[in-house]
Parts: structure tokens; sequence; C-alpha cells
């Protein structure tokens, strides 16, 4: 009988990765490996009565979109495709130095660029550092287990 399986010598990190990069949130193999991660996210703009606190489980790879419209938090949109600009805010990273790498899509890339929001100097060091940018595309940006602050005007395209 041939195997159908493949053994991997995985550490913590390499385990967090996996799970990030993938739908699943089990790992299945002599052992059943489940891993949830929380991320706490706030959402603040002046349409708000006040400021949201959201703590998804991200290893479903929601886009931050997704999240805000479970959670009845009107960010605006239209094409949920990355080309129309309409859903774009501002991210701040609350876990310090700690910024995760993240690799900007072509689409959001071009997202950004084509309502102004991204900066040469942003674009920069998204290719190179693979750091994020401070505007994001609500409907492209995947939340991972990092604590963010999302910030957007409540206009299209105004964040
Ligand atoms: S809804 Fe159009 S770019 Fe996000």
């Amino acid at each position: 009988m041939i195997a159908k399986y493949q053994l991997y010598d995985l550490t913590y990190d390499d385990l967090k990765r996996k799970a990030a990069e993938s739908d699943i949130t089990q790992l299945v193999s002599p052992l059943r490996i489940r891993i949830d991660y929380m991320a706490t996210v706030y959402f603040s703009s002046p349409i708000m009565r006040k400021n949201k606190k959201v703590t998804p489980v991200v290893g479903k790879r929601d886009a931050l979109l997704g999240i805000a419209k479970e959670n009845d938090i009107k960010i605006p949109y239209e094409c949920e495709d990355g080309r129309c600009g309409s859903c774009v805010v501002e991210i701040t990273h609350l876990d310090g130095e700690h910024i995760k790498g993240v690799m900007l899509t072509d689409k959001e890339r071009e997202g950004l660029k084509n309502i102004g929001k991204l900066t040469k100097k942003d674009a920069e060091r998204a290719s190179v550092g693979d750091m994020p940018p401070k505007h994001r595309l609500a409907c492209q940006m995947i939340v991972t287990d990092e604590d963010l602050l999302v910030e957007f005007t409540g206009e299209p395209g105004g964040a």
C-alpha cells in the first residue's frame, strides 16, 4: 500500500503560517491540531456612535470587509474585488514593532494606486520589505492574528 501522507518537521511558527495560508484551521495527521487565532480589531469612524471592538477568529482567512459586515460596521464598498477603491481604510498596527509582513496582491496595489492611497515610499516598502502600507482595501485585506485599529470616514474611498 502506498502511503498517502508526508511527514514534516514543523515548528510552532510553521504551523501558524500554514494555518494562516489556508482555509483550514485543522491539520490532521496522527494528531489532530486545531488552531484558531484571535485578533482584536477596533473599528473607528465619524459615522459610528462609538468605536467597536471585534475579535474575529482569523484562521478562516476572512477579508476585513467581511468581518465588518458581520458586525454591522458600515465600511463603504461597491465592487468587493479591489477595483473601485470604495472600501479603503487606514490601518494602525497595535502590536508595536511586530508588524507582520504582507505581500500586497497586484490587484490591491493597483487599486490603492488608482485612488492615490499608495505613496511611492509605501509601495517600495511593500514590495521590498513586505511591509503593509497605511491604507488598505478592506475587501482585499486578510486579517491575521495582529491587533489592529481600522479607521474610515464613511465616504466611499475616503479613508
Ligand atoms: S469594494 Fe471595491 S475595492 Fe473594495
